[in-house]
């Protein structure tokens, strides 16, 4: 157990896939993975553990933004045997050139957050993926034939904001999309040596309006987990 996850030492599996909200990950386990149980469920956050195609996996939530996918990732980096998380999640595009639907894979994630600063002293405000599980991800995609976007996001604090032009920090690294957990996932793993990734659904874009309905959320999403699968099966 660590503060935040009631998991047994070994309830856990080494590679997680995170989505943000405790309900998909609920939906992925009962619809993905073989024989999934349930392994935490404090604050309702939800981590389930199961088999998929002969190999154990666990998924479960870490909520929204840095403060709450920090102690998540954190305490699966350090209290379970856990060497690499794939953070499955959405984002709203800055561009009419991304569509809903467009899925992409973090290759760096920009943030004015003062996270890694504080917590790790990581001056940086561009982080990269960890580790080898990015290039997975990309061959994994070939493998399916899935086309996928090998991009920077800006990862924010901010969902809503006074000011709607687009923030000068996306700008400056070249940003088309933004989430709000990316950067703290990579700033845990870079701090202790792990693997992270993250493979994003674009859900809404910014300044058309357009977004995926709550109904065509479900199989919306489908591809962007069978490719996080796929890739942490390997
Ligand atoms: N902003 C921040 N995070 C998001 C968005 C957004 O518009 N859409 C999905 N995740």
């Amino acid at each position: 157990m660590s503060i935040h996850i009631s998991a047994k030492k070994g309830e856990i599996a080494k590679v997680v896939l995170q989505p943000g909200d405790p309900l998909r990950a609920k939906y992925i386990a009962e619809n993905f993975l073989e024989n999934p149980r349930l392994v935490s469920q404090t604050r309702h956050i939800l981590y389930y553990t199961g088999i998929y195609k002969g190999k154990e996996i666990t998924v479960g939530a870490s909520g929204m933004g840095f403060p709450s996918i920090g102690i998540y990732s954190f305490e699966l980096y350090t209290e379970y045997v856990v060497d690499t998380i794939i953070r499955i999640g959405t984002c709203g595009a800055y561009t009419t050139d991304l569509k809903v639907f467009d899925i992409l894979n973090v290759e760096n994630a920009a943030s004015e957050s003062t996270y890694a600063k504080y917590a790790w002293e990581i001056e940086e405000e561009l982080l990269p993926h960890q580790g080898s599980i990015f290039d997975v991800i990309n061959e994994t995609a070939k493998e399916l034939s899935l086309v996928t976007n090998s991009t920077n996001i800006h990862s924010s604090d901010i969902f809503y904001r006074k000011n709607p032009a687009i923030p000068e920090i996306a700008t400056k690294y070249n940003c088309p999309a933004v989430e709000m957990e990316a950067f703290g996932l990579f700033a845990n793993a870079k701090y202790l040596g792990k693997n992270a990734a993250t493979i994003l659904t674009v859900s809404d874009i910014i300044p058309s309006g357009e977004n995926i309905s709550a109904d065509q959320r479900e199989t919306a999403l489908k591809p962007m987990i069978e490719l996080a699968l796929e890739a942490a099966w390997k």
